[in-house]
């Protein structure tokens, strides 16, 4: 320890707070089982080539096999002398297979080997991260069939609007998250290309296979452009925009869950399990796990202003700046990962006041489109229907009562073509069936959506 690859060059030690400063073994440990996978497979094509021998060939590899056992077992004293994971792991080498070591960095630098570091790394994450969505789409689309025939106001700008079903309002997350894995799936397309063998920025003099590495590495396609292998960081720009997006969708529900399971709505009742209490109110019951999903939204967009902002301006090809790169991806994986597990989790855990919902459904003229709707289909034009609604439901305000409250005489009053057909037209039931356009909220609709989403799912598996 303590001799520095470039020492050949440079006639004064690193400054120790200059060490302290640069290194990021702190945060880029996390990467060691891909960087030594990589290396395996980077001597492995070396040797094939014939650039290291065979016996070199295995030598480095049954090192790097006790390095990275090492490393598992936490035995490697981590340090900033040795400033990242890649240096650890082959000064550790060094320790165990001796002077061969010097051999494995043949033909590559530092530079491709993070990028390849990190693209290993996310590749894994995405695809626990897509496994994991689908968790959540499975769960939601369950609660919705348990609850198909559950009412609840539908709301615009937070006002009572008309009234929908609870499993068509689950449905529309559960189309969120769809969009949401998608994405990830999209840009797991981009992640998946081995960067190996661009070396610091120009490519090598040595003839590296590189189609043999990728085979070995699993990766779908070799990079095209070696400065844009080792100077571009768009895979996790694009990782972490994706995952703000599915951050906002959590948050957004989380929200709902906050509001819904107040003593004002009631509309649910999150498990004790999923809440905690207050240690000076004794009666409190807190929606927690919703607010720290809410509140972590911020991390997760906070990461992504970091990574754009660091990658603003950057010329081609490497800067150091982008060693900070891995703290804001390693910090969206970490914590999307969380969020999607525990609203798996927590979502079935959570019981749903049937009654109060459709109470809610009852009050606050959710129903005056509806009369509307009645008037136009007895030949009212819209317009026309909409103005006599409104002036119903201002009587009706004014008298305190809901629509379904006033009498055929009343209704007379706005219009002669109201009859007393008008209140099984107005009633939940019934505003729920009509909305059969595509989409609605119709109960042939929901229920149809479940299906397919069911078997969309099934089909995924
Ligand atoms: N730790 C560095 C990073 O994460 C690795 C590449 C360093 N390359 C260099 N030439 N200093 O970006």
């Amino acid at each position: 320890m303590g001799k520095k690859p470039w020492d050949g060059r440079f006639s004064q030690d690193t400054d120790a707070m200059v060490e302290r400063f640069t290194s990021s073994i702190d945060v880029d440990k996390e990467l060691y089982a891909y960087d030594i996978e990589g290396s395996i497979a980077h001597l492995t094509m070396l040797a094939h080539g014939g650039i290291i021998t065979e016996d070199e060939a295995a030598a480095l590899r049954e090192g790097l096999g006790r390095v990275k056992e090492k490393i598992s077992n936490n035995e490697l004293e981590f340090s900033d002398t040795l400033e990242d994971i890649h240096m650890h792991v082959e000064s550790a080498l060094g320790d165990e297979a001796g002077n061969v070591a010097r051999k494995l960095h043949t033909g590559r630098s530092r530079n491709d080997q993070v990028a390849l570091d990190a693209r290993m790394y996310l590749k894994a994450e995405t695809l626990a991260i897509i496994e994991g969505l689908f968790a959540l789409q499975k769960v939601l689309v369950e609660m919705a069939e348990k609850h198909k025939d559950v009412v609840m106001p539908g709301y615009t700008h937070m006002q009572r609007a008309q009234p929908v079903l609870f499993a068509h309002h689950l449905m529309a997350y559960y189309e969120m998250f769809k969009r949401d894995r998608e994405r990830m799936e999209d840009s797991l397309k981009r992640t998946d290309v081995m960067p190996l063998g661009s070396a610091a920025l120009a490519g090598t003099t040595f003839p590296l296979n590189r189609e043999l590495t990728r085979k070995l590495l699993g990766f779908a396609k070799v990079s095209d452009n070696s400065m844009d292998s080792v100077s571009d960081r768009d895979f996790s720009m694009e990782f972490i925009s994706a995952a703000s997006i599915c951050m906002i969708h959590l948050s957004r529900f989380s929200e709902e869950l906050v509001l819904w399971s107040s003593s004002e709505f009631a509309f649910i009742t999150i498990s004790d399990a999923f809440t905690t209490g207050s240690s000076i109110m004794p009666q409190k019951k807190n929606p927690d796990v919703a607010e720290l999903v809410r509140g972590k939204t911020a991390r997760v967009v906070g990461n992504l202003m970091a990574i754009i902002t660091l990658m603003k301006s950057l010329p081609l090809a490497y800067n150091r700046d982008m060693q900070e790169d891995k703290e804001p991806l390693f910090d969206t994986v970490n914590t999307l990962k969380a969020c999607v597990d525990i609203y798996t989790r927590m979502l079935p855990n959570i019981k749903v006041n049937k009654e109060t919902m459709l109470e809610a459904s009852q009050h606050g003229f959710l129903n005056a489109t509806d009369l509307a709707d009645y008037l136009v289909v007895k030949g009212v034009p819209f317009r026309e229907a909409h103005s006599i609604s409104g002036k119903s439901v201002a009587y009706a305000l004014e008298n305190n009562k809901e629509l379904h409250d006033l009498t055929v005489d009343e209704f007379k009053k706005f219009s002669d073509l109201i009859d007393s057909d008008v209140f099984e037209f107005l009633s939940i039931e019934k505003m729920i069936s009509r909305r059969v356009t595509h989409g609605g909220t119709g109960y042939d609709n929901v229920q149809q959506a479940i299906k397919q989403a069911e078997q969309d799912l099934k089909r995924a598996e």
